[in-house]
């Protein structure tokens, strides 16, 4: 007798489909933004006036893009890895794009620290946020590639969805700023336009790590059984 793979409830499924559409899209804009902004300059050897949020990546242009490009790579990829439609139709696919984008999400993870410690617009608080979900992300993927290399499917997916729902908060921090700044313009402090706030720039860190950990932990405990 085959034993039955149980599913998760595919209402449930759709809709952090949906959610993980929203935020990667949100990631790609703000990369864009970053592409836009920053390459004129760096191509150039100018600075970017008077965006000192600009600054800092014009100016470690090696740092910042070695966390940003393989990390849009990574999220790209991701969510095509962890559709188990994809996996069941296209096993060989899955373990070859697995490697590139394991060695993308290292490579971002790493860079991260590199630009964003030094650097962070956010100050300590970013810079702490950054160590500490950074090395999460980073752990994540490597038991995820250990649990595969023993054959341990069960852990391998739980360890890549840790992974992937950290990589993800990327958009969510962007959600936070945004609302931050509503607020700060509704109470009429007025901003920067471009550059957020430092400080909330650095709690939107930690809202948007903290959660999403929280979120990855609450969608493995409602699909504990799943294999794949
Ligand atoms: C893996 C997918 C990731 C992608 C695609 C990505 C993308 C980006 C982008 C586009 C920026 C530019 C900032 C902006 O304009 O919003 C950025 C900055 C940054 N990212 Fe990531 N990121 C990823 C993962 C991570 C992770 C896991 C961490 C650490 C836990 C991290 C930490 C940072 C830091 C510290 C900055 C600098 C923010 C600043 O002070 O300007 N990123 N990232």
């Amino acid at each position: 007798m085959t034993q039955k793979v149980p599913t998760a409830n595919p209402r449930l499924v759709r809709r952090t489909a949906v959610a993980i559409g929203v935020l990667v899209t949100i990631v790609m804009v703000f990369a864009a933004i970053r592409v836009a902004i920053d390459w004129p300059n760096i191509v150039a050897g100018t600075t970017p006036g008077d965006d000192d949020f600009a600054e800092r990546y014009v100016a470690y242009p090696w740092l910042a893009y070695l966390h940003i490009a393989p990390g849009v790579v990574y999220l790209l990829g991701a969510p095509l890895q962890l559709s188990r439609r994809f996996r069941t139709r296209h096993y060989g696919v899955h373990r070859r794009l697995g490697r590139i984008l394991l060695t993308c999400a290292l490579i971002s993870g790493l860079f991260a620290f590199l630009f964003g410690v030094p650097h962070a617009w956010g100050g300590a608080p970013e810079a702490v946020a950054t160590v500490l979900f950074g090395c999460w992300f980073l752990t994540c993927l490597v038991l995820a590639f250990r649990a595969i290399r023993h054959d341990d499917v069960r852990q391998h997916r739980r360890w890549m969805i840790r992974a992937f729902t950290v990589g993800v908060a990327v958009g969510t921090i962007r959600i936070w700023v945004g609302i931050f700044e509503g607020v700060e313009q509704a109470i009429s402090r007025g901003t920067t336009p471009g550059a957020p706030d430092p400080t909330m720039f650095g709690i939107a860190f930690w809202l948007a790590f903290t959660m999403h950990v929280a979120l990855g932990e609450w969608w493995l405990r409602r699909t504990p059984a799943l294999t794949g």
